[in-house]
């Protein structure tokens, strides 16, 4: 008692003698002030001119500011991976920096592989202080549209399947971000699933559908993650484009949802002013792609919502009720960023991101397979490491669209493996096949020759020489960054392995007894020659340190424990994809736009597979260990719960193997009778958790009424119908260990 009257007297007299000084300026100015506060008096004193000023680019990542008051201008970068080298004021072309080299994070499939909230947040907080260090105030990412179809070419700079999955990752990135005073911007929204046409093609979904399967995620970045921007996507939605999509956008995001940030248009997305001004956009970017087209000085004065916008204020066609709202919102970002209180530098390519890039991806890598346990390398002195294929040099930090970065340094697979071993084994490479050789993108180069023009037999012969007396070959393959690969603006074109690679696998196989195969890629990749590796695993875009991260799996460093953030099929067509009507669309004669319908409704990856009874080559949540786990005695903690209550499930897991490591355990809901077709089951939640060799953890899950519901279109929302349900904890889709029985009141 007394050390605690000791101590509060102490705080008084500190607070007497350090108390805040009275501040003098205007309110906007006051760092202290509340946010708010700050919005209404600097609103207060803007003029028309200034305010429509706030709603445009002023440059390629920029946007305008409000000099007269000291109201800093808007800067904006993708993301989201890492921080984009910079651009020239208008163009897209490079500026030519020296000191722009990131650190390059792996891609958002890799986060997402994780199945790790903590990752996630590492991940944020990283690319946050980098963001921060380059003095960006929005950072144009994560992504987290649904992995609707393979063949997407920007699987992987979202987050898999799952809205559950992608809802419990993103937001932890998010507040990370944003920890750092810089705005994240959740793209691309929404109902935005394929590149094929993205500008012009029209996603014809079900409300149901819209609600449980491509919102969800957004909503969590929104109401959990507390974003403060949010980027339209270029397509349309119910024949609206989504820039200034009422419905999406006024009606959902910013009435149901309650969401307080900013808009802003993807590059390009806004496409007609009276929709833009009214529906919701708050910045506009990217309109036209040279900012210097259609006017002699300052085309961005063309823009949509610039000087059309302040002519329609000035003729009265438009109040100011909506542009106030606009800048308000600007406003309230610049105060939680650049003009907030506790300024900070932030840091660039530091060793703690190095460390936190690498951690992150290898946590994501995902062992498919490892018969005979041929996994962790188990590497005698002087033993010989054959490694072959393209994937294993190429760099891969470079390519895939507007997520394109200049990274300090890229290590490689084959010079992690160089690096794990040293002169203890000797590991070589050899081609294999020739995949793609371009080494630059958007004028970032990687300053690598891949170019090789022998033929597929002369590579094929040379790696089966090569393998012939090696201890292990591991194939390094996969996809690539380039078009019609994992690549924004193409799509695939279908989901097997490109360059003729399985010719490779297949003449390997034939010659080596402990064959590991690494598919590389961001997507799904089908597998039919799977039973001829002994082991396969699935890596990612790691990024920087993407070779040391893989190398670290691979030599049992990190015991692996990413899962699958999406199916793998063994073909494209045991898809619930079905119809060009579904994908890619059909555009009709005379017709603008694609009509893309999602006529498979909620029964997306897992959701299809497992409700129709089709096998898929690995299962969405799929990824082994170098240990084994046990499941017992799981149960709920009551036998009903009531609609407005809570219920626990728990089970217990122990780690049977010989070595440590961590399990994912995942919980997925089934509701057996329902008035509606639902799916088999559905995740809502999921643990990692770390056991070394012989222990038990007790991991428990607690859901609501939410984790039961359904979108019920007649009521215009959620409807958790009474009856029995069942909750299936298991360490994949595919492998339900337990099921336990409750009902719901
Ligand atoms: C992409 C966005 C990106 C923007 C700016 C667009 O083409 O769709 O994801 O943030 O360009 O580079």
């Amino acid at each position: 008692m007394k050390r605690i009257m000791i101590l509060s007297a102490a705080a008084f007299v500190l607070s007497a003698c350090c108390s805040q000084p009275k501040f003098e300026g205007p309110v906007y100015l006051n760092p202290n002030a509340h946010v708010e506060e700050r919005v209404e008096d600097a609103l207060a004193r803007m003029t028309l001119e200034e305010k429509v000023g706030m709603t445009t680019a002023q440059s390629k990542f920029s946007s305008r500011g409000v000099p007269r008051l000291g109201i800093p201008e808007v800067w904006h970068t993708d993301g989201p991976h890492g921080i984009r080298p910079e651009v020239l004021w208008d163009e897209w072309d490079q500026a030519g920096w020296t000191n722009d080299s990131c650190t390059a994070f792996p891609a958002l499939v890799n986060l997402a592989a994780t199945w790790d909230k903590e990752m996630s947040l590492l991940y944020g907080r990283s690319i946050g202080e980098e963001a921060r260090y380059r003095k960006k105030d929005i950072l144009l990412g994560p992504g987290v549209n649904i992995c609707r179809t393979p063949l997407n070419g920007r699987n992987f700079e979202y987050m898999g399947e799952d809205p559950f999955l992608a809802g419990a990752m993103v937001s932890p990135y998010v507040k990370g971000v944003q920890e750092n005073g810089v705005a994240a911007c959740v793209k691309h929204y929404a109902v935005n699933n394929q590149e094929f046409q993205r500008t012009q093609s029209n996603s014809v979904v079900d409300d149901r559908t819209l609600h449980e399967i491509y919102l969800p995620a957004f909503k969590a970045a929104v109401q959990e993650g507390g974003a403060w921007s949010i980027m339209g996507s270029y397509n349309l939605y119910n024949g609206q484009y989504n820039c200034h999509n009422k419905k999406l956008l006024v009606d959902i995001l910013k009435g149901d949802w309650g969401f307080d940030g900013v808009v802003v248009s993807d590059w390009g997305g806004c496409r007609v002013s009276e929709e833009a001004i009214l529906n919701g956009l708050d910045i506009e970017m990217g309109t036209w792609t040279n900012g210097l087209r259609g006017a002699a000085s300052d085309s961005y004065r063309n823009y949509h919502m610039a000087d059309p916008y302040l002519k329609g204020l000035r003729e009265g066609k438009y109040t100011t009720k909506e542009l106030d709202d606009k800048v308000r919102r600007i406003l309230r970002l610049i105060f939680r960023t650049s003009m907030r209180p506790e300024p900070n530098y932030g840091r660039f390519v530091c060793p703690e991101h190095y460390q936190a890039a690498r951690e992150i991806s290898a946590a994501g890598v995902v062992l498919l397979k490892n018969e005979d346990n041929v996994l962790p390398l188990k590497v005698a002195e002087g033993a010989k490491i054959v490694v072959v294929g393209e994937n294993a040099v190429k760099k891969m930090v470079v390519g895939g669209g507007s997520s394109n970065l200049k990274t300090a340094y890229e290590v490689n697979p084959l010079e992690g493996l160089q690096n794990a071993f040293g002169d203890k084994a000797e590991v070589v490479w050899v081609r294999g096949y020739v995949g793609d050789t371009s080494t630059s993108y958007n004028m970032v180069d990687t300053g690598q020759d891949l170019t090789d023009n022998r033929s597929p037999e002369v590579l094929i012969a040379e790696a089966v020489e090569a393998a012939k007396d090696a201890d292990y070959v591991i194939f390094v393959g996969g996809l690539n960054k380039s078009a019609h690969q994992d690549n924004e603006s193409t799509d695939r074109y279908d989901t097997f392995l490109p360059y003729g690679q399985q010719d490779v696998i297949d003449a390997l196989a034939e010659v080596s007894d402990k064959f590991v195969v690494v598919n590389i890629s961001g997507s799904p990749v089908s597998m039919p020659w799977e039973d001829k590796a002994d082991a396969i695993v699935q890596g990612w875009y790691g990024g920087t340190e993407s070779g040391n991260a893989l190398a670290d799996v691979l030599t049992g460093k990190v015991n692996p424990s990413g899962r699958l953030p999406f199916s793998i099929p063994f073909k494209y067509e045991d898809g619930p994809i079905k119809t060009e009507r579904q994908y890619p669309g059909i555009k009709e004669e005379g017709d603008q736009f694609w009509q893309t319908h999602y006529d498979e409704g909620v029964y997306v990856g897992y959701r299809w597979y497992d409700s129709k009874n089709v096998p898929v080559q690995w299962a969405f949540g799929h990824g082994l260990s170098y240990t084994s786990f046990e499941y017992s005695d799981a149960k709920a903690a009551k036998a009903s719960m009531k609609a407005d209550g809570t219920m626990k499930i728990s089970v217990n897991v122990k780690n049977v193997g010989e070595c440590d490591g961590h399990e994912i355990v995942q919980l997925y809901i089934a509701d057996p009778v329902a008035s509606i077709d639902r799916p088999a089951k559905e995740l809502k939640g999921f643990e990692k958790v770390y056991l070394k060799a012989g222990e038990t953890a007790m991991v428990t899950f607690e859901i609501d009424a939410a984790d039961l519901s359904f979108y019920d279109v007649a009521k215009g929302g959620w409807n958790a119908e009474p009856g029995e349900f069942q909750a299936l904890i298991g360490s994949s889709s595919a492998d339900i260990r337990a099921t336990v029985p409750f009902e719901l009141k």
